[in-house]
C-alpha cells in the first residue's frame, strides 16, 4: 500500500480511506492518479475487513479534473483507440462496497465526475462543483452529462455544463447533489463516522441496498421495484436477517457477521 505515488491510502477500522495526493496539480486526474485508484479500490474491495471506502483530496482540491497537460497533446486517434478516460476510471462504477466522496474543495470536471460515480457526496463548506470542460472546447467525458443530469435535473445540469460556472457546497446540499455539508475542519471525521456505521451493518444487506438503489438509475420503476423485492426476499437467506431481527426483539445490539 505505500507504493503509491499520488495517493495515501490507510484505513480506520473497518473502513478504508483513498486520499488523491498531487499537491503541484490540485489533483488533476493523471493517468499514475487513476491507475492507482483503481488498484486501491480493488485492494479495499478484496479486503474481508473493510466494509466501506472513502474517497477524498489532500489540501485546496478533492480533484481539479482531468490532467489539462497530460490531455492537450491528445488527437482524436488516441483518445478513440485509447478509449480514452473510461478505460481507466470506471472502477468506482464497478466497486460493490460503498464509497463516500469526501469533496473537501475543488471537484471540477473530472473531479465532479468522479465524486458522482461514488455512491454519495458529502462536502465541505469550502467544496465547488463544476463541469467547466466547455471552457476547454469540450464536453464532459466521464459521465458527467449523464450523471449530473439524472441527479439535479436538466435545468441545472444545462446551466452548469454549458456555462461551465462552479457552485458552492450550499447550492450542491440544495440541489440534492450532495448529502451533508460540514465545517471543513469536520470533513473527514464526520465522513469516517457514517462510514463505520454502514461497515458495521451486515455486508450482504449493504451490498444489496447499493445495486438496489444504482439499478434506480438503469431500469424502469416497475423493474426496479421487483429487483428490489427479490434481493430483499433474498436477504431472508441470511444469518444477518436473523441476527439484526432477533437483536431488535430481545432489544440487544445486532452482532452481524456478513454471512
Ligand atoms: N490539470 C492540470 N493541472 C492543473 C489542473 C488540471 N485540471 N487544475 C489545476 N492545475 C494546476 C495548475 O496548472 C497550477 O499549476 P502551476 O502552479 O504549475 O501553474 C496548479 O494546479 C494550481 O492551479 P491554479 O494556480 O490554477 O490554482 P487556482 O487556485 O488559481 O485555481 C482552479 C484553481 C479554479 C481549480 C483552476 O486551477 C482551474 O480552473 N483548473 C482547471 C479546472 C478544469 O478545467 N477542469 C476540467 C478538466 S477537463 C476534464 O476533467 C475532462 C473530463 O470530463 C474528464
Amino acid at each position: 500500500m505505500s507504493d503509491y505515488q499520488c495517493l495515501k491510502v490507510e484505513t480506520r477500522g473497518r473502513v478504508g480511506i483513498i486520499t488523491m495526493y498531487r499537491p503541484e496539480a490540485l489533483n488533476a486526474l493523471n493517468n499514475q492518479l487513476t491507475s492507482e485508484i483503481t488498484a486501491a479500490l480493488r485492494a479495499f474491495e478484496a479486503d474481508p475487513n473493510i466494509g466501506a471506502m472513502i474517497l477524498t483530496g489532500d489540501g485546496k482540491a478533492f480533484a481539479a479534473g482531468a490532467d489539462i497537460k497530460e490531455m492537450q497533446p491528445k488527437t482524436f486517434s488516441v483518445v478513440y483507440s485509447e478509449e480514452f478516460i473510461t478505460a481507466t476510471w470506471e472502477e468506482l462504477t464497478r466497486t460493490r462496497k460503498p464509497v463516500i466522496a469526501a469533496v473537501n474543495g475543488f471537484a471540477l470536471g473530472g473531479g465532479c465526475e468522479f465524486a458522482m460515480m461514488c455512491d454519495t457526496i458529502f462536502a465541505s463548506e469550502k467544496a465547488k462543483f463544476g463541469q467547466p470542460e466547455i471552457k476547454l472546447g469540450v464536453i464532459p467525458g466521464s459521465g458527467g452529462t449523464q450523471r449530473l443530469t439524472r441527479f439535479v435535473g436538466k435545468a441545472v445540469a444545462m446551466d452548469m455544463i454549458l456555462t461551465g460556472r462552479m457552485i458552492d457546497a450550499e447550492e450542491a446540499l440544495r440541489i440534492g447533489l450532495v448529502a451533508r455539508v460540514y465545517p471543513p475542519e469536520q470533513l473527514m471525521e464526520e465522513t469516517i463516522k457514517a462510514a463505520e456505521q454502514i461497515a458495521n451493518y451486515g455486508a450482504l444487506a449493504v451490498m444489496a441496498a447499493k445495486e438496489t438503489v444504482n439499478r434506480a438509475y438503469e431500469t424502469t420503476m416497475s423493474e426496479g421495484v421487483r429487483f428490489e423485492r427479490r434481493l430483499f426476499h433474498g436477504l431472508f437467506g441470511t444469518a444477518d436477517q436473523q441476527e439484526g431481527m432477533a437483536a431488535f426483539l430481545e432489544k440487544r445490539e445486532a452482532k452481524f457477521t456478513g454471512r
